[in-house]
């Protein structure tokens, strides 16, 4: 498992550099690596932009048939008051591309976005291999 928390574009570095040792550490399939990678990314300057602070925790889990990848996302920000618009393309309340939650939902097998109550995001990413 490995988790950092989020505040500025340097702790997203290191969190890059810490998934990049562990997706090596427990070899993990370069495709299931990159797609991890792509979504902790988003995830992360989303937490930046509109969720103040937050913490990203990426764990290796198994069924007893296979074994994935979570990634979750929570911070500490307003939460997104239409999640099903937020995750549609080119939804962007900043004026950005608004390609973040759309790119984790196709790259995710699984994926939850929730509001916490009383305030933050806290989303899970599935990805099994
Ligand atoms: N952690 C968050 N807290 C609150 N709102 C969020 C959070 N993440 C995303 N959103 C909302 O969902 C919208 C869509 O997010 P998405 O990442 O797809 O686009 P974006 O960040 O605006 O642009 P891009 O990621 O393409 O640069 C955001 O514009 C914002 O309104
Ligand atoms: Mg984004």
């Amino acid at each position: 498992m490995i988790s950092k928390n989020i505040e500025s574009d340097t702790d997203c570095f290191y969190l890059t550099q810490k998934l990049s040792l562990f997706l090596k550490n427990y070899s993990i399939p370069i495709g299931v690596g990159d797609a991890a990678h792509l979504i902790v990314n988003e995830l992360a300057t989303n937490i930046i932009k509109y969720g103040i602070s937050g913490r990203i925790t990426v764990y290796l889990k198994n069924t007893h048939k296979r074994s994935y990848i979570e990634i979750r996302s929570v911070d500490r920000g307003p939460g997104i008051e239409d999640i099903g618009s937020a995750i549609k393309e080119h939804y962007s309340s900043s004026n950005t591309l608004g390609l973040g939650l759309s790119s984790i939902k196709r790259l995710s097998d699984e994926l939850d976005v929730e509001n916490m109550d009383p305030n933050g995001l806290l989303i899970k990413s599935k990805l099994y291999f």
